[in-house]
C-alpha cells in the first residue's frame, strides 16, 4: 500500500529524446512525483522498444507496482538516416510506411494495452501519448507528409477508442494525445526553416506548456488531442 505521504508516481516513456528527458526533468523539478524515466536505448529495468510487445509486456510488468497516476509517452519518428516524411506520391514505401505506422500509431496503442491496466485504480489519472498537429484529417491542407500525418491521425482514433474502453474501468481516467508545437529537437531538425519567429520552442518551456495543459483536463476531455496552448485540435 502506498503511504499517504508519499509523492505520485510517473512514467515517461521515450525519456531518451527531446521532448521526452524535458518531461522527466520538468516533472522532477515541480516535485510532486516519483518519476520513472524508460527508454529503447536505457540498459536493465528502464530499458523499453515500443516496436516490440514483448519488450513492452516486460517494461509494464516491473512498473506494475508503482501504480502509475501519470504515464507520458513521448516516443515518435519522422525520419531516420535517408528515409523521412514523404512529398509527393511516388516516394511513397511500404516498408518505411509500415516503420512510421509501428512507432507512431502501432506501438503506442500496445504500450496502452499493457500500462492502462497498471495504473492507479480510483482517483484521476492521466494517460497522454505526443501526437501532432499534422495528424488531423480535417487541417490537412497541403497534403504530404504521408507516412507521419497517417500515422498519427490513426495514432488520435486509437487514442479515442482507448479512452472509451478506460473510462468503463475508470470514469475518472483521461487519455489524450498532446501537440507540443513545433520543438528544437532532432525530430525537427530538418524541417525547422519556415518556422515563424518565436514558434520554435525550445524542450524546456515546450515541456512545462504540456503539464500545464495535462493538469486542467477534466475526465470529460478524455479521447481528445488537445495542443500545447490548451486548444482541442480537430479530427
Ligand atoms: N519536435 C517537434 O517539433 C514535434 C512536433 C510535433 C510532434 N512531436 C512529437 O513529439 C514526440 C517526441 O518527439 P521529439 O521531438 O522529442 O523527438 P526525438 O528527440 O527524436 O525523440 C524521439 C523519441 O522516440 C524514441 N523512440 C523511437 N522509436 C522507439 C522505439 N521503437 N521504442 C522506444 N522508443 C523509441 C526515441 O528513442 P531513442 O533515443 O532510443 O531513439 C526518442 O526517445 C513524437 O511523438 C513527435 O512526433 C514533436
Amino acid at each position: 500500500m502506498v503511504a499517504k505521504s508519499a509523492p505520485k508516481s510517473a512514467i515517461v516513456i521515450g525519456a531518451s529524446g527531446g521532448i521526452g528527458a524535458a518531461l522527466a526533468e520538468a516533472l522532477r523539478d515541480e516535485g510532486d512525483y516519483a518519476v520513472t524515466a524508460l527508454s529503447r536505448s536505457a540498459t536493465g529495468d528502464e530499458q523499453i522498444d515500443i516496436a516490440d510487445e514483448g519488450s513492452i509486456a516486460r517494461a509494464a510488468e516491473r512498473c506494475a507496482d508503482l501504480q502509475p497516476d501519470l504515464i507520458l509517452l513521448a516516443t515518435g519518428l519522422l525520419h531516420d538516416g535517408d528515409l523521412g516524411p514523404e512529398k509527393a506520391m511516388r516516394d511513397l514505401d511500404a516498408d518505411w510506411l509500415a516503420r512510421q505506422y509501428l512507432v507512431n500509431a502501432i506501438g503506442p496503442a500496445l504500450v496502452a494495452k499493457h500500462f492502462l491496466p497498471i495504473m492507479k485504480t480510483g482517483g484521476i489519472t492521466r494517460f497522454a501519448a505526443l501526437s501532432a498537429r499534422v495528424g488531423s484529417i480535417s487541417d490537412n491542407r497541403l497534403g504530404g507528409w504521408y507516412g507521419y500525418r497517417a500515422s498519427k491521425a490513426a495514432l488520435n482514433q486509437l487514442i479515442r477508442s482507448l479512452a472509451i474502453e478506460w473510462r468503463r474501468k475508470n470514469e475518472r481516467s483521461i487519455v489524450v494525445g498532446l501537440y507540443p508545437g513545433t520543438v528544437d529537437t532532432g525530430l525537427s531538425k530538418p524541417f525547422q526553416g519556415n518556422v515563424p519567429e518565436g514558434k520554435l520552442f525550445t524542450a524546456d518551456r515546450a515541456a512545462v506548456q504540456l503539464l500545464d495543459v495535462l493538469d486542467d483536463l477534466k475526465p470529460g476531455d478524455s479521447g481528445k488531442i488537445f495542443a500545447w496552448d490548451g486548444e482541442e485540435i480537430a479530427p
